[in-house]
């Protein structure tokens, strides 16, 4: 379905408000929910980290996730057009935000890639007992420059399939693609996630994990660090500050439910965090549990490590581990799938925008130029390095200025605030008060300021 907008050709959008959330919800839940939120919610303070966490949903997770609808409802463009529509110099803020995609894009894509290679190793868990050796060694080929010769049967062939598979996503469109990849695989996710949760908690060990996960460190709670950490992952987690929730809200129809749809999405995406939490922790408590240790002398809890060296060794332990293996990288796949297609399809709607493109040369130029920079970064052996500092630079410092700069444009320099919560008020059953305006426009810009600035002094330092 379409709608007329301002530029006076049509607008593609979603054809219903579940198209909408499920799409919303295939963006929020992605690699972030599965590989970021267990360890950090470990090594932040296990139990006492939901406290931060939630204070920082509640403060500036929610609130600048209406902001992101509000300004992509309200102006119905990608970033750069809405911005450039309310002022236009602050389109540049908009090319900021789709330069943080595109960067993140890239390594995302490689992830996937990797967790899609693994999902065949699982047939006969190819990586054998030492799955770091394999990892490192075997597949990525860390520290072997040799790489290039072997290209076919390592990396490369994958993402060029992931990347295949976002052009035919974005060729599609919103409706056709976008709504339809998410309607179909959201539900298959939290169904097949959860199966393997409930697979997890059943194992022998499985309560020292969750012990470990969930035994709160209250003396975390003075800790700066572990509420910045909140900050992050809730920023990360929910998509927001990147332009990807003012895209998908500029698809939605007129007459939509946004601040409800809103929460929706934020309840889904916690809940399968904490899912995730639960099952991950689980499996490392069987884990612990096999090798005779306490869970706590594990390696490996975290980010790429925790997926591809610590699971498979999991796997391998397992009663039925070729199907559970499957399962697993099957839903990081599909986790990740849904999250990559947002995040490509901010940067070629941007672009098709700005030069008035057709939408099959935008997604052409998008797929192959960022695909390209996927596959000669990540099937060499600089992948992994490249990895954590994008990741780093990306998440922390880009998408906390992101935030900080749209919040006090918006709410302190332009002084769009009510006229942005009157739209969402105008659309919308569940109402925003001021104190929203007090929450996007004072709390989150303070706080996000702290982190920034302590973020990057610990880099100085
Ligand atoms: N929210 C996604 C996750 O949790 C990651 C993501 C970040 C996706 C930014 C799009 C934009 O993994």
């Amino acid at each position: 379905m379409t709608s007329a907008n301002a530029a006076g050709g049509q607008r593609e959008t979603f054809t219903r408000n579940s198209g909408f959330i499920f799409a919303a919800i295939g963006s929020a839940v992605g690699l972030g929910n599965i590989w970021r939120f267990p360890g950090v919610a470990y090594e932040s303070g296990g139990g006492a980290f939901l406290i931060p966490y939630l204070v920082a949903l509640l403060t500036a997770g929610i609130p600048v996730l209406f902001l992101d609808y509000a300004v992509g409802h309200r102006f119905r463009g990608t970033a750069p057009l809405s911005f450039r529509r309310i002022k236009k110099p602050v389109e540049a803020l908009g090319w900021f935000q789709t330069g943080l995609l595109f960067v993140i894009g890239v390594y995302y894509a490689a992830v996937i890639a990797w967790a899609l290679s693994y999902f065949f190793f699982s047939f006969n868990q190819s990586w054998g007992d030492d799955p770091a050796g394999f990892f490192t060694g075997e597949y990525l080929k860390v520290g072997d420059p040799g790489v290039s010769t072997t290209i076919v049967g390592g990396v490369a062939l994958p993402l060029i399939v992931v990347w295949l598979a976002v052009l035919a996503v974005l060729l599609l469109g919103v409706a056709n693609g976008i709504e339809k990849v998410n309607i179909v695989f959201i539900p298959l996710l939290f169904v097949g996630f959860a199966g393997l949760v409930i697979r997890a908690i059943t194992l022998p060990g499985a309560v020292d994990g969750l012990n470990a996960l969930f035994t709160p460190k209250w003396e975390a709670l003075k800790d700066l660090d572990v509420w910045i950490a909140a900050y992050s992952q809730i920023f990360f987690s929910l998509s927001i500050a990147f332009g990807i929730m003012i895209a998908y809200a500029s698809f939605q129809r007129r007459k939509a439910n946004m601040t409800s749809s809103g929460l929706v999405v934020a309840f889904a995406n916690s809940s399968f965090e904490i899912l995730a939490g639960i099952g991950v922790f689980s499996a490392l408590g069987f884990l612990a549990y096999q090798q005779q240790v306490a869970v706590s002398d594990l390696e490996g809890l975290t980010g790429p490590i925790l997926s591809f060296v610590t699971f498979p060794a999991v796997i391998s332990e397992m009663p039925g581990a070729a199907f559970f293996g499957m399962l697993f990288f099957g839903s990081l796949v599909i986790a990740g799938f849904t999250s990559l297609i947002s995040l490509m399809i901010g940067v070629s709607a941007g672009i098709q925008e700005k030069w008035g493109l057709s939408r099959t040369k935008a997604a052409v130029g998008v797929s192959v130029v960022c695909g390209l920079i996927s596959v000669g970064l990540f099937s060499t052996t600089s992948g992994l390095i490249a990895l954590d500092t994008v990741d780093m630079f990306a998440n922390n410092v880009g998408v906390v200025s992101s935030a900080i700069l749209m919040a006090i444009i918006l709410i302190w320099v332009l002084r769009r605030g009510d006229m942005l919560r009157h739209h969402l008020n105008a659309v919308s059953t569940f109402k925003v008060g001021k104190v929203w305006l007090g929450l996007v426009g004072v709390v989150a810009p303070v706080f996000l300021t702290i982190m920034l600035v302590q973020k990057v002094w610990s880099v100085i330092d």
